[in-house]
């Protein structure tokens, strides 16, 4: 077990220190100070409550891989920039526990960071270590910011451009792990592929909060769902997320061994793969719960089955 654990840090090692950040023509080294190991984060029987009374989730377990772009989505005021809170240690779980990764962070809260209204776009961005002055303007530009708008004074600027130099900024930054929450909100269409776009090419861990469709789909790779109380992972892009809901509940499903059994037995053996996968070398406290899945995953596909051959 130990050295599956090893061949996959050393292999997500690689992959971390081959990837570099690709945007519009830019490349911009990530540099942080993580070592090796696969998982960033790890929950496990996580609860939170803000009073001790009323429970936003509880027994929430999931974890987060380096190659993660996990998307987190539910109702308003469900708690999704709380858990973001949680991941990035400014809350304490109420109950359970949530083991976060040593590794650099950045944070692009939904409530805009305050940005210093004295500086230039461009002195903003760069910082006080002031990167690269090419890399900064090839990162500007990708995220609108042209030719004499670098010399804009951030007092002046519309609540877009600062949300798209906040993101500049934070990028620049090189973290390991990017934690955003509804970074798109408000911003026009071209404000949100240039955002959309400038994310693509970050190579580091992402955790999105969002309501927009259109990051979702580009972006991200597994799906968090927060409602109810409960929070579900599921483990696929936004686009295989949505089949899915749409399988489980869908009007007027067909019988036994349709069309929708054949979707649904496809699903179940990529899970069911994953599954076994995973199970080679198990994150810390997961091993029982990947054990559960996987046996009620063959259990539905053997039912499937055998059903289709009747
Ligand atoms: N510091 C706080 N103290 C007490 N209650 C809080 C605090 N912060 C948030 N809440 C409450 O906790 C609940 C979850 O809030 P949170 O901001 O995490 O939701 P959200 O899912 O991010 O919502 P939205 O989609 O509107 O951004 C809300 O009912 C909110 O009013
Ligand atoms: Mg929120």
């Amino acid at each position: 077990m130990m050295r599956h654990a090893k061949a996959i840090g050393s292999r997500l090692e690689r992959i971390h220190a081959e990837k570099p950040y690709e945007a519009a023509g830019l490349r911009l080294r990530l540099d942080g100070g993580v070592g090796p190991g696969p998982n960033l984060a790890l929950a496990t029987d996580l609860g939170f409550s803000y009073d001790g009374h009323h429970w936003l989730f509880r027994k929430a377990g999931f974890f987060l891989r380096r190659e993660d772009r996990l998307a987190v989505i539910g109702p308003n005021g469900c708690g999704k920039t709380t858990l973001l809170r949680l991941i990035l240690g400014q809350l304490q779980p109420t109950e359970g526990s949530l083991y976060v990764a040593p590794a650099q962070v950045a944070y692009l809260a939904q409530e805009l960071e305050t940005l210093d209204p004295r500086h230039t776009v461009l002195q903003e961005a760069a910082g006080s270590d002031a990167p690269d002055q090419p890399q900064v303007r090839s990162l500007l530009g990708c995220l609108l910011f042209s030719g004499e708008a670098v010399a804009k004074p951030v007092s002046v600027l519309s609540r877009g451009e600062k949300i798209r130099l906040a993101l500049a900024k934070t990028l620049l930054s090189s973290p390991d792990l990017l934690v955003l929450d509804e970074p798109t909100n408000g911003l026009d269409l071209p404000s949100r592929e240039a955002v959309e776009e400038a994310l693509e090419g970050f190579p580091g861990t992402i955790v999105l909060v969002s309501h927009d469709r259109y990051l979702l789909r580009r972006l991200a790779t597994r799906v968090m769902n927060l409602e109810g109380g409960t929070l579900t992972v599921f483990p696929g892009s936004y686009v295989e997320y949505l089949d899915s809901r749409r399988r489980a509940a869908p009007p007027g499903r067909p019988g036994r061994g349709g069309p929708a059994d054949a979707d649904r037995r496809l699903l179940l053996e990529t899970r069911l793969a994953q599954l076994s996968a995973a199970l080679d070398a198990p994150p810390e406290g997961q091993a029982e719960r990947l054990q559960q899945e996987f046996l009620a995953v063959s259990r539905e596909l053997r039912s499937i089955r055998e059903a289709s051959q009747a």
